[in-house]
């Protein structure tokens, strides 16, 4: 028998968060439905439409009314909120930060709701898990809900992404999550899930950015080509004469066959540094000897620019004679297409035609891992089945017989 799920998506972006609510439910009895979805930006609020029909309430979260949140009367709540006042880039001021208002404010209608969401998900960046809001929020869920948290990684699903994240899950009290854990542990795997299990004594190794290949040996994980578009234009990707030649050494470059990537940001594109990889199309060059061969060129280029006697234009016309090796690497950047599916989007999901390959990469990067969320969804909703509920009665029963022989 299908069970209606009506969910609301707070902070719905591109619709990250509904896209791994179909996945999670699409062999299962429930039946999804995202009633109202919330975001402020009206570019992500475009593409939010383009693909499902449906605009988002554009409107501040905290602005609108608990009344209003309590008619939806949702069985579910999928909260992404924005991760600045916790990233290690920011000022880390947490619940001070007033981007944290809106969050907090969701968390304080709770209890004022009719009828409270039986199961919510946040998500958000690692170092959260460190902040007071994270404090604030196990507060103010404690009274009626049982909340698990995790940090968990795109790699553990077998997919070459950094992309590590925290996720709490709650769900009401007399509701009970198919599997119980250790009070206060945040897991880096789902309980029930194979897939994640590899992970559990690695939690700091997959922290950083950059996972080395050595680090995977263990772990299934597909090749990036899996990934990449057939036929691809890649001169529209190709990375320009002047980031080539000046910061060549900032990129972290990575082969087609190689089972990694770093995180995608919203800064890619556009800053260099830790903002995403860069792809080495020329599979056959070794990249090591090139970025070595790379730093000798960058050496001449300096003594050429320090040349007192030449103006700049000379200077330019001398540097353009210097073979720089990294166009042998030929580097391009990966496509929206190829990075939307290194994080779990489905192929359905596209951007409008007037949509620049800018804005594209900045909702990306906004946004989260469909396949990660899709297998949190699917053990929020697990039950303990009827076995193991009798199994945990049995047990009760006999200790309680114990302690009145006792
Ligand atoms: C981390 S992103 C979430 C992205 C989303 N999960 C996705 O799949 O694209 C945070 C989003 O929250 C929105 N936002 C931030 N503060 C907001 C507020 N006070 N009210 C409504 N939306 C807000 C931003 O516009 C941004 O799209």
């Amino acid at each position: 028998m299908s069970k209606d799920l009506n969910v609301l998506e707070f902070y719905s972006g591109i619709g990250g968060m509904h896209y791994s609510l179909i996945d999670a439910c699409k062999d299962s009895d429930f039946k999804p439905k995202v009633v109202a979805s919330f975001d402020i930006n009206n570019q992500a609020n475009k593409v939010y439409f383009h693909n499902f029909n449906r605009r988002p309430v554009q409107k501040l979260i905290e602005s609108i009314p608990v009344s209003k949140y309590s008619t939806y009367r949702a069985d579910m709540w999928l909260a992404s909120p924005p991760c600045q006042p916790y990233t290690r880039q920011g000022l880390q001021k947490g619940s001070n930060d007033e981007r944290s208002k809106s969050f907090l404010f969701l968390l304080n209608s709770i209890p004022k709701l009719e009828k409270p969401p039986k199961y919510i998900l946040i998500e958000n960046v690692k170092g959260f898990e460190i902040s007071d809001t994270r404090n604030m929020m196990m507060e103010a869920l404690k009274d009626m809900y049982d909340c698990q948290e995790f940090l968990l990684s795109p790699l553990q699903f077998e997919i070459p992404n950094s992309r590590i994240r925290y996720y709490c899950l709650a769900k009401l009290k007399s509701l009970k999550f198919k599997y119980d854990i250790p009070k206060d542990k945040i897991l880096n795997y789902i309980p029930g899930n194979e897939f994640t299990k590899y992970w559990e004594d690695n939690q700091d190794k997959t922290s950083v950015g950059i996972v080395e290949d050595e680090e995977l040996k263990n772990v299934v994980v597909k090749q990036l080509k899996e990934f990449l578009e057939e036929n691809i234009d890649e001169n529209k990707y190709k990375l320009t004469e002047k980031s080539l030649s000046r910061y060549g050494l900032l990129y972290d470059i990575v082969k087609p066959s190689q089972k990694r990537s770093c995180c995608f940001t919203k800064g890619y594109y556009h800053f260099i540094e830790g903002a995403g990889s860069i792809l080495q199309c020329n599979e056959d060059v070794d990249t090591k000897e090139t970025l070595e061969e790379y730093k000798l060129y960058k050496e001449k280029r300096n003594e050429i620019l320090k040349k007192e006697e030449l103006d700049e234009k000379q200077k330019e016309e001398e540097c353009k004679k210097l073979d720089n090796p990294l166009n042998k690497l030929n580097l391009r950047y990966f496509s929206s297409r190829e990075i939307a599916r290194l994080m779990g989007f489905p192929e359905t999901m596209v951007f409008p035609e007037d949509s620049s390959l800018k804005q594209q990469y900045r909702l990306l990067g906004n946004s989260l891992n469909c396949k990660v969320v899709a297998a949190l969804i699917k053990y929020l909703l697990s039950e303990k089945d009827d076995k193991e509920k009798n199994t945990e009665k049995e047990e009760l029963e006999n200790d309680s017989k114990k302690r009145k022989l006792n």
